[in-house]
């Protein structure tokens, strides 16, 4: 078959990793969470003590910084941070950390590279509009907050993660509001993207939606 990208971008919390991770065993191709990416720079941050109104410290730290995709995990500078990146302290800085241009140039180029000989499925905000602009399909998942915090709320209850319902909703709106706002490739629908709604669905009927677009497509 001729190599091909799937786009999937959508807000936060709207089932786009854990739709995309099935899709990629489907379909036996590659997948790649760009919102792991932004989500270890942030942390590098962190644990580095930088203040990410510090540009130029920043990008210092972004050139001395290496990630990586290794079996569906994520590798900051050759440390599996795959657990530690879904922390709330990340998720509560990630969206001011993404607004940053030379943060997204560099992602960025990673995450072209990583498409250019093979068949992938990218989630993540920009990938339809930027990113992969070229991709066969685009796809823009939405769901209503509610339904996406309860899914938030979940997983990282699951994860022993403690959290409130209420601060979860708040940092989805925020993370929302900074995402879709930001001067730099914003969280926006490609005019040639596929909007599904992930509200009331299961996930095996979102996937079958999906897959039956990819399939005339492709
Ligand atoms: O996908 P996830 O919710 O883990 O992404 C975390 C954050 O990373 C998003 O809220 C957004 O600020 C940023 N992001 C982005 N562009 C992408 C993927 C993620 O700005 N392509």
């Amino acid at each position: 078959m001729k190599k091909f990208s799937i786009a999937i971008d959508g807000p936060a919390g709207a089932g786009k990793s854990t739709i995309a991770k099935i899709i990629a065993q489907r379909l036996k191709i590659e997948y790649i969470d760009t919102g792991a990416m932004y989500r270890a720079i942030t942390l590098k941050i962190i644990r580095n003590g930088t203040d990410i109104n510090n540009i130029d410290e920043i990008i210092e730290l972004l050139e001395k910084t290496d990630i990586n995709f290794i079996n569906g995990r994520v590798y900051l500078d050759g440390e599996d941070v795959s657990e530690e990146i879904r922390l709330p302290e990340i998720g509560k800085l990630v969206s001011q950390v993404a607004a940053i241009k030379e943060v997204r140039e560099k992602l960025v180029a990673i995450q072209r590279d990583i498409a250019k000989n093979k068949s992938v499925i990218m989630d993540g905000r920009d990938i339809g509009t930027n990113v992969l602009k070229d991709a066969e399909i685009k796809i823009f998942l939405v769901a209503s907050v509610e339904e996406r915090a309860k899914r938030r709320y979940k997983e990282l209850l699951e994860k022993g993660i403690e959290v409130s319902y209420d601060d979860i909703v708040k940092e989805i709106e925020k993370r929302d509001y900074i995402d879709s706002t930001r001067e730099v490739n914003p969280l926006r629908k490609a005019d040639d993207a596929i909007v599904v709604n992930n509200t009331n669905k299961t996930l095996e009927e979102v996937v079958e939606e999906i897959l039956n677009i990819v399939c005339k497509k492709v």
